[in-house]
């Protein structure tokens, strides 16, 4: 090779290696194990919506779609902004259509931090934000979230803060842990942040996933938090359709202008036809988004009552589609050897939380995906109640 190129080889990000969420959906495609690693549905999506994309791939709806999102689709989003959360969005300039939740969030950081600001992001935090802040050229700080119930230690997030913080990401319902901030929490968060520079992210892709009779609380339900938040969701998670990867962003206009500066060079637009469909279902289908609770809780239940005779233990998820479970009462092997191990011998794949924290990670929980068929919940259950 060319000794004058080779620097360049070690590109951006030298340290990061392939997403958890890959190795582990290969190690148990290889190992033929049932897959409750990543976090994706093995039931399909409405049928009324694939109705709807193959109507509008007909009709002709193939080409590129305006670069902030189809009008009707942000129209359609605003208005369940405001069902849901009270809050007014102008589809014209506060609402964007993105490639997934993963881009939203990407352009999001970008937009928001440069170098010589910090981010906070609290730990376990979703692993795409460190690598998206590091390549904004800021600085990652992490903040570790309390053990057991990994909610937010006030104090020390704040001690977190200084005069470069420009930004902190919160995720709620949370991955991997399941947990849900309140409405305590959020006036806690308002407290924080009043009367400093501090930007918010909301990644809320797992919004329609709460339960117990609890509420989502949204960034946009607080207009003094709303006024400084960019808030990302995801239809992939909604619809059941991961492999569709389109999302949302929602924030005030100052702060949408620069996330569309980063947007329309990222992406620029999202799969026409998915728009069309959306937009429609959207409008004729609510009830799917208002009866996702009851869906998944089924299915939470369903795989802790299952767990109850095994050696792991679980403490049913406030939220998302993900089920912690603590195998300290196996082995004491780490986490990221334990779930290899139940991947490879046991024919069960889960996702290690450790890979979810840059210090101090517990150290002996695996992260299950229930959003699956009962079906496949059962022949898992039935191989973790045997180890
Ligand atoms: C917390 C969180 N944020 C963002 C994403 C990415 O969502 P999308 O598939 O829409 O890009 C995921 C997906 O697993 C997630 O769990």
């Amino acid at each position: 090779m060319d000794t004058a190129f080779a620097p360049a080889y070690a590109g951006k990000l030298p340290d990061v290696g392939t997403t958890i969420f890959t190795v582990m959906s290969a190690l148990a495609a290889e190992a033929g194990a049932i897959n409750l690693s990543q976090g994706f549905p093995d039931f399909p999506p409405p049928a009324g919506l694939l109705d709807r994309v193959v109507h509008h791939l007909r009709a002709g709806h193939n080409q590129y779609a305006p670069m902030a999102g189809l009008p009707a689709l942000r129209e359609a989003i605003a208005r369940k902004t405001l069902d849901l959360y009270g809050h007014v969005a102008d589809p014209d300039d506060e609402v964007t259509v993105t490639s997934g939740a993963t881009e939203a969030l990407y352009c999001a950081i970008e937009s928001l931090v440069g170098p010589g600001d910090e981010a906070l992001c609290l730990d376990p935090a979703y692993d795409s934000y460190d690598p998206a802040i590091r390549l904004a050229g800021a600085r990652p700080v992490h903040v570790p979230l309390a053990a057991p119930g990994f909610g937010i230690d006030w104090g020390r997030l704040r001690a977190a803060i200084t005069k470069r913080t420009r930004l902190l990401i919160l995720n709620t319902p949370h991955n991997p842990t399941g947990a849900v901030l309140s409405a305590d929490d959020m006036a806690n968060l308002a407290q924080l942040v009043a009367g400093t520079g501090i930007a918010l992210i909301g990644d809320e892709v797992y919004e329609h996933m709460v339960y117990d009779g609890r509420r989502h609380e949204s960034l946009l339900r607080y207009p003094a938090l709303a006024a400084r938040s960019l808030v990302v969701s995801s239809f992939g998670k909604t619809y059941h359709a991961t492999g569709w990867k389109i999302g949302y962003c929602v924030g005030p206009r100052e702060l949408m202008a620069g996330f569309r500066r980063v947007h329309q060079f990222v992406q620029f637009c999202v799969a026409t036809p998915l728009q069309w469909a959306l937009a429609d279902f959207l409008q004729s289908d609510p009830a799917h988004h208002r009866e996702l609770p009851a869906f998944y809780a089924a299915r939470r239940d369903h795989f802790c009552a299952r767990l109850e005779g095994s050696r792991f233990r679980v403490t049913p998820s406030a939220g998302t589609y993900f089920q912690l479970a603590d195998y300290s009462a196996i082995t004491d092997e780490d986490d990221v050897a334990f779930a290899r191990r139940l991947t490879t011998q046991y024919k069960v794949a889960a996702i290690p939380v450790s890979v979810f924290c840059a210090a101090g990670p517990p150290r002996h929980l695996l992260r299950f995906c229930f959003a699956k068929e009962l079906a496949t919940l059962d022949r898992a259950a039935d191989i973790l109640c045997a180890i």
